[in-house]
């Protein structure tokens, strides 16, 4: 490891962090692979123990990069979150760095070409769950702490405090919890979420906008028992027909949401989602047809989403001649920006009810509930961000994109809300390829090393901004919604 002093601030600094940076990207790596090897799905009961063991890898890992004060700490039975300190040498500004080391069910592990916990290379990817989905952004922390902190030596640098989250994925149930007992620790100028997704294999960005989602279980009854479906066939609709006429209220005919009393938005000017683009990013067959109206900027990141994520029916492989008594799905809706989740769940719940099909006797079962968010992104903090993003990308400070995203991290309201001086960036480490959620999730290893150098230039940039001015100066374009 260099003892040599760095340059101070300028092209010769960046270039020495830079060369730094490159040197820990074999660590960084076989960290990540480590973790990845830990199957911390937080929504599975039976792996509570890995979820602990998850935490201790990642406390194991922060105190191996020199960070003084690393613990494990849970709030309410909730799941083990990871916090470590570097308190700030005077005058200087506390970066607060989050990611989370909880991921999601494998799904069926048939469908994975790779075994779901074993990382594996194919074409500069490595696959495997939570490889970007966070664990990526875990080990992005550890990597700039573990390049920076010799190098700035005991004055130098930011304040900086990890925290690395347990239970995101399962929309961070003891949160409140958490920060009422610990919200102490992690104040902080800056706020780095490195929770989201760049813009392309190459491309960075910062994102401005998050959805905010409500989930809900919709359940029909028809009948009081099954009955046999010819004898009784005709005069009554069974549940699942029922069940699928209601689902087919929630959209009018062009696709949007009908469901009356969202909030819907507009994207910010200047970002665009080309049509081909996307339809191959997310694998959209020939033939099918975009739903909804509005820009696909619009629709991915300002307007609510409604999707049917499950459905409790018998197998087509157990089906039988008899008329369902009653059947269920689950669904999933997205808020746009400034949505109140309570509010959307009551819509949604009335829609609902409102539409039963013939009477069916239908009953909601409210779920899941998340803030949207929308950042400030004019903070001196963000201006630094796009240069060292720029930097480590190898573009121009211009071709930082700053986009909205349509997927949701609904603690960053619960963190806005807390501490409202601070300047949030959500960065990420994932691309539009990285299937997170799905089979074969994948990380561009690539990108990985260039958001850990970006991550390095951001930390050592921020070192030169002022304890207290490096937050939003002004707040007046930030809303927790
Ligand atoms: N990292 C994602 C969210 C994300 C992905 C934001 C890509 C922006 C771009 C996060 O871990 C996630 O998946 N969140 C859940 C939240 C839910 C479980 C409360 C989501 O969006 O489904
Ligand atoms: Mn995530």
């Amino acid at each position: 490891m260099t003892t040599t002093p760095l340059p101070p601030a300028g092209a010769d600094r960046d270039a020495a962090l830079l060369a730094a940076s490159e040197a820990g990207a074999p660590a960084a790596r076989a960290d990540l692979e480590a973790l990845v090897r830990v199957p911390s799905v937080s929504a599975d009961p039976a792996r509570a123990g890995d979820v602990a063991r998850s935490a201790e890898a990642v406390a194991d890992l922060l105190r191996a990069c020199g960070v003084p004060e690393v613990g494990v700490h849970t709030a309410a039975g909730g799941a083990p979150a990871v916090v470590a300190r570097r308190p700030a040498p005077a005058g200087r500004p506390t970066v607060l760095l989050y990611a989370h080391h909880d991921v999601q069910p494998t799904g069926d592990a048939r469908d994975w070409t790779s075994e779901p916990f074993t990382p594996t290379e194919r074409d500069g990817r490595l696959f495997g769950r939570g490889t970007a989905d966070d664990k990526a952004g875990v080990v992005a922390h550890a990597h700039a702490l573990r390049t920076l902190l010799p190098l700035w030596g005991e004055d130098g640098g930011v304040g900086v405090t990890v925290f690395v989250e347990g239970e995101e994925e399962v929309g961070s149930p003891t949160f409140g919890a958490f920060l009422a007992e610990h919200g102490e620790d992690l104040a902080a100028d800056v706020i780095v979420v490195a929770d989201s997704a760049n813009w392309r294999v190459g491309v960075p960005a910062i994102t401005t906008t998050l959805r905010g989602l409500v989930d809900c279980e919709v359940r029909v009854d028809v009948l009081s028992h099954a009955v046999h479906s010819g004898v009784n066939g005709g005069p009554v609709l069974d549940a699942l027909t029922c069940l699928a006429r209601l689902l087919a209220t929630l959209h009018d005919e062009a696709g949007d949401v009908a469901v009356a009393g969202l909030v819907t938005g507009t994207a910010a000017a200047g970002v665009e989602v080309a049509e081909d683009v996307f339809r191959a990013d997310a694998g959209v067959l020939d033939g099918v047809r975009l739903a909804g109206t509005g820009s696909l900027a619009d629709r991915l990141w300002a307007r609510p989403a409604l999707s049917v994520l499950g459905v409790d029916a018998p197998a087509v492989a157990a089906a039988s001649n008899t008329l369902l008594p009653s059947a269920s799905a689950k669904l999933s809706l997205r808020l746009a920006p400034g949505q109140d989740p309570a509010a959307a769940a009551a819509a949604l719940r009335r829609h609902l009810l409102e539409h039963a099909p013939f009477g069916a006797r239908v009953t909601v079962t409210d779920g899941e509930a998340g803030r949207p968010f929308r950042a400030d992104t004019g903070s001196p903090a963000h201006e630094v961000a796009r240069r060292a993003f720029a930097r480590a990308f190898g573009v121009g400070t211009g071709d930082v994109v700053e986009a909205g995203m349509g997927g949701s991290i609904p603690f960053v309201a619960d963190l806005a809300e807390r501490y409202p001086g601070a300047a949030i960036l959500v960065t990420g480490v994932e691309d539009p390829d990285s299937r997170a959620h799905g089979a074969d999730e994948s990380l561009h290893l690539a990108d990985f090393a260039r958001v850990c150098a970006g991550e390095v230039l951001l930390l050592d940039g921020l070192a030169q901004l002022p304890a207290g001015g490096a937050g939003a100066v002004e707040r007046a374009g930030a809303s927790p919604a």
